[in-house]
């Protein structure tokens, strides 16, 4: 018999005994096993609310908030135990297959690092190729092997690389960050990388478009993208438990600010609060249009609150001139398992 998942091993505890409730049920130690191929499209049910991230994709279905509320969710993820060692790992599956292409396997590759002044110069070796790239490096004044500055910029080999070279940098504060394309890029470095800290993407929505920025599986969900089994916000959750600050611009329409700020940031928080890790999320809504240099300032706060425990007033869940969260379209959240 092929392996069950975490919840289902639950479910088969309580058998029978239909009146027993099944929320909160621990027992399962078992994950899904990985698909293999993965379904197309056309194998995927249209969902008619963003995709639910506590649900496997096992147990999809186009009717998923009915059953949350007529069997109470019991396919559901229980327990943050159950998101990080199953569902977050398929996640992590879900986009690498539909999204970005496969990570590498860093374990297979050797890394070189050299610095000489700001400059910390990489080469990467990995089934007989060799890549070489640099890094430059802005420290601020002060910054020394005994007083270490948190990193502003990282990625897996260069954070590699300076933790071997620039002893004036704490390895264990790392912020990534970037504008539109490379806060796309910036996503992806939060969500494969979690030594970063504190991901900070900016204006790094879009509408429609660029599809040379993703693996051409996704290009397959064009006029299907009901079926997708995720959603921008999936990419978010599976960040947890880092911290993620987001930045968009009222007037800039092109990276869809009012989606991002009413949907995808408040299904994400749903998924981070119900972790216990909900002040690790935040939006800043600004005015002014795309990738414009305020966003960064007024992210700070929020980034040193993750860094230092330094406090702040501003209220990072104030989705401005938007309002409020449009939670039809993940009504899955007002019904989060019980802890
Ligand atoms: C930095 O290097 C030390 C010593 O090798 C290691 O323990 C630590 O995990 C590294 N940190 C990062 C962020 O890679």
């Amino acid at each position: 018999m092929r392996a069950t998942t975490c919840f289902l091993a639950g479910a088969a505890v309580a058998g029978s005994a239909l009146a027993t409730p099944l929320v909160g049920s621990r027992q399962a130690d078992t994950c899904a096993p990985i698909p293999s191929p993965f379904p197309t499209w056309q194998q995927l049910p249209t969902q008619s609310s963003l995709p639910d991230p506590l649900l496997p994709r096992k147990y999809t279905t186009t009717d998923n908030v009915k059953d949350i509320l007529v069997r109470k969710g019991r396919n559901r993820i229980q327990t943050p135990e159950q998101w990080y060692k199953c569902r977050q790992p398929e996640i992590m599956q879900l986009l690498q297959e539909y999204q970005y292409g496969y990570y590498p396997d860093h374990s297979q590759e050797k890394v070189e690092a050299t610095r000489s002044g700001n400059t910390v110069n990489m080469a990467v070796t990995a089934g007989g190729k060799t890549a070489k790239f640099k890094a430059t490096i802005s420290l601020p004044s002060g910054a020394s092997a005994s007083r270490k500055a948190p990193v502003a910029w990282g990625f897996y080999r260069t954070l590699d690389a300076l933790n071997m070279t620039v002893p004036e940098m704490d390895a264990s504060r790392v912020g990534v960050t970037g504008c539109s394309r490379l806060g796309k890029g910036t996503l992806a470095a939060g969500l494969f990388d979690k030594r970063i800290t504190v991901t900070m993407p900016m204006s790094s929505g879009v509408k429609s478009g660029a599809g040379w920025w993703t693996s051409s599986k996704l290009g397959t969900f064009v006029n299907h993208a009901l079926n997708l089994p995720y959603d921008a916000h999936t990419i978010a959750a599976a960040i947890t438990p880092k911290a993620l600050i987001i930045d968009q611009g009222t007037g800039d329409a092109s990276t869809d600010s009012k989606a991002t700020a009413m949907v995808v940031y408040p299904a994400a928080k749903a998924i981070y609060d119900w972790l216990g890790v909900g002040d690790k999320i935040g939006i800043n809504v600004r005015g002014r249009g795309h990738c414009d240099m305020s966003g960064f300032s007024s992210v700070l706060p929020f980034v040193q609150k993750v860094f230092f425990g330094t406090r702040t007033t501003k209220d990072y869940n104030n989705l401005g001139g938007y309002g409020s969260p449009m939670s039809t379209a993940f009504p899955w959240s007002t019904a989060v398992p019980r802890q």
